[in-house]
């Protein structure tokens, strides 16, 4: 259904709520994953329970993500690692946690999206990239400026790698999803003053499930999407059209 069927697949917070259920069902459809991340207890963890193959290394390093990628004869991407940043406003922003997100979340993500690309290019089979942005990249939260800016920027990554890569019959898009209740989350969007008024505005009246977010990726990252590049797809409960 999919197409994965034997092909490689690199995911990036593969030790992660989002990325662990992307394994898992990339696994399910046949795809030989690779799992990203920097705890490798849990990555062997995913690995017994999939059969995925664990592929740790740090998306703060260029060389340790040139290391990681070269040598994979990779069909697709997903760029799910991530940091959450900190809760503030552009008047009491700390600029050291800013420039973690950036690090993190739009310059690992390019970096993957490089060193990935030039082999996909080089191998001539075409490929899939989907990057896990945010809901946080298409409207204005309260509290999210670091944030929102580094997954922004990665729904511009998205955009330009587009234009590029589709000669090549590269796809690239990216997903925007709503709030995941993970521990991450919680501490937040848990607050009853911060969660309901969010929810009451969310067509959909509930938080997101981490399978919620893996099937839309599956099905950006194969066959059933050949003509779609490009897009940043709101995974959000309607919040963001409303
Ligand atoms: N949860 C939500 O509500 C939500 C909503 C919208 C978008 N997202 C996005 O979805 C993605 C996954 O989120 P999640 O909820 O699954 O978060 P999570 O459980 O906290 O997972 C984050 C992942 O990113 C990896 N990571 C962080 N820094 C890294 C680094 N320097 N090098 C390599 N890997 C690194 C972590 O690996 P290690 O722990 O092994 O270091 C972990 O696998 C993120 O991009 C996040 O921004 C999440």
């Amino acid at each position: 259904m999919y197409g994965l069927d034997g092909k490689a697949v690199l995911v990036t917070g593969a030790s992660g709520g989002i990325g662990a259920a992307t394994v898992r069902k990339l696994v399910q459809a046949g795809a030989n994953v690779y799992a990203g991340g920097r705890d490798g207890e849990k990555l062997d963890a995913l690995a017994t329970e999939t059969g995925c193959t664990p592929h740790p290394f740090d998306l703060t390093s260029e060389d340790s993500i040139r290391d990681a990628v070269a040598g994979l004869e990779l069909w697709g991407v997903v760029n799910c690692g991530g940091f959450g940043g900190e809760l503030a406003t552009p008047m009491d922003t700390d600029i050291a946690i800013f420039d973690k997100a950036i690090a993190i979340n739009t310059r690992g993500a390019l970096l993957v999206t490089k060193y990935a690309s030039q082999a996909m290019v080089e191998r001539g089979q075409g490929g899939s990239i989907v990057n896990v942005s945010s809901q946080a990249a298409l409207v204005a939260l309260s509290g999210h400026i670091s944030y929102a800016a580094s997954k922004a920027a990665l729904d511009s990554i998205t955009r330009v790698s587009a234009l590029e890569l589709g000669r090549y019959n590269i796809r690239v898009n990216s997903v925007n999803p709503t709030v995941v209740m993970t521990k991450m989350s919680a501490f937040y969007w848990g607050r009853p003053e911060i969660g309901e008024p969010f929810l009451s505005q969310m067509p959909l009246n509930r938080w997101a499930t981490e399978d919620d977010i893996a099937d839309p990726i599956v099905f950006l990252l194969g066959n059933g999407s050949a003509m779609i590049t490009g897009v940043s797809l709101p995974i959000d409960g309607g919040f963001t059209a409303c």
